[in-house]
């Protein structure tokens, strides 16, 4: 799996003036295993290991879990802080009503893939600017014979009644972009029938050497799927896509992984497919909202393989974001430009994916 980097900031702050910059970093909070590993440096303790680098060149860093609310630590600083850093994996929601309040605010960078906990359309009405990168992880797994074995259980049965093979069967992503091509390119030698679906079509080539084809409409690719993988953006287009009525054009026993974003399906139509059997399976690490509360449906749903979201939470990975960040933090600091590919709103402009 990806992660990437969002940037959002001022159309201004190229022309960036010099001094002290209040950055704010939201992260999880890591508290006993803070002191694990030296590199965990994903975690309000580890606080992408820049601290003594940015406050040694003058600005103020304060790093916080607690993001939701009027009074939380978050808010108190939203007036008059010029950076903002947050991860997926804990997100500060960046709603309309915080861009409004958020005076001074220059850039939000995101340590990870997604910018979808901004208000894109707010961000880009107040000639916000953003951007992103990428990089690799790895992948989910069902746990059904994890549970039998702490359990004390010994069903092969209760496993094998629904267990099928990969090869041969038709899988589709609905979202070809970085990480649905690296799913078909990875799932081409365990010879599925591969599809996918989205906005554009895979140069020719790529999609020759792939193998997969391409459905124009995913109302004619649904139904054709054993396995579907969600690897869109969550945008105003994609947001509560996969309703009841998507869900019912799939095939009965469908498997649905969602790489992608949980505000992406409808919550209660999933934990109502997966009660009934129509959904045989449902996987992922997204939620909304995220941490997911107690209470969440998907918690207790049947045939779910959720997991917090993890992925993309790899020591290795969190090296790589941090180093992004810091990156992107100096080139702000000395009013350098981005590369082009990698903006999602620019002066007032959302990129074409997130549209
Ligand atoms: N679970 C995780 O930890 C994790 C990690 C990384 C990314 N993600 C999520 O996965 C998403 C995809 O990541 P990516 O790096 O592949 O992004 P990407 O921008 O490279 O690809 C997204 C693809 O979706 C397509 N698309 C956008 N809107 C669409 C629509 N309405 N219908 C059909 N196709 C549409 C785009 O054309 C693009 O090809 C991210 O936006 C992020 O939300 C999750």
């Amino acid at each position: 799996m990806f992660q990437s980097i969002v940037f959002v900031f001022r159309s201004s702050v190229l022309q960036t003036s010099a001094g002290g910059k209040k950055i704010v970093g939201v992260f999880y909070q890591a508290s006993e295993y803070a002191d694990k590993n030296p590199n965990f440096v994903g975690c309000v303790e580890g606080a992408l290991g820049i601290r003594s680098w940015l406050e040694s060149n003058g600005h103020h860093y304060i790093v916080t879990d607690d993001k939701e609310g009027l009074d939380s630590e978050l808010e108190k600083h939203i007036e008059d802080m010029h950076v903002l850093i947050t991860t997926p994996f804990h997100p500060a929601y960046v709603t309309a009503e915080r861009i409004k309040k958020a005076k001074n605010l220059e850039l939000v960078l995101t340590a990870g893939i997604g910018s979808d906990h901004i208000d894109l359309l707010a961000a880009a009405a107040a000639r916000l600017t953003g951007r992103a990168d990428a990089h690799l992880d790895s992948a989910q797994e069902l746990l059904p014979g994890y549970q039998q074995v702490v359990q004390g259980e010994w069903n092969v049965a209760g496993i094998a009644h629904r267990a099928y093979d990969l090869e041969g069967k038709t899988v589709g992503t609905v979202g070809a972009g970085r990480i649905g091509r690296l799913l078909l390119q990875r799932l081409k030698p365990f010879n599925c029938n591969l599809l996918y679906h989205d906005r554009i079509q895979i140069n020719p080539e790529l999609e020759k050497e792939i193998g997969a084809i391409f459905e124009e409409d995913l109302d004619v690719m649904l139904p054709k799927c054993d396995v579907i993988v969600i690897n869109t953006p969550l945008t105003e287009k994609t947001r509560g896509m996969f309703n009841k009525e998507k869900i019912a054009k799939m095939k009965k026993g469908v498997i649905i992984v969602n790489n992608a974003r949980g505000a992406i399906m409808d919550t209660q139509a999933v934990a109502d497919a997966c009660s009934s059997g129509y959904i045989a399976g449902y996987g992922g690490d997204v939620w909304f909202p995220q941490p997911a509360p107690k209470d969440h449906p998907w918690r207790y749903m049947p045939n779910h393989a959720m997991t917090p979201h993890t992925s993309g939470t790899t020591i290795d990975a969190q090296l790589r974001y941090a180093s992004g960040v810091k990156d992107m933090l100096d080139r702000y600091f000395k009013g350098e430009d981005f590369p082009t590919e990698n903006y999602i709103v620019k002066e007032g402009e959302l990129a074409g994916q997130y549209k």
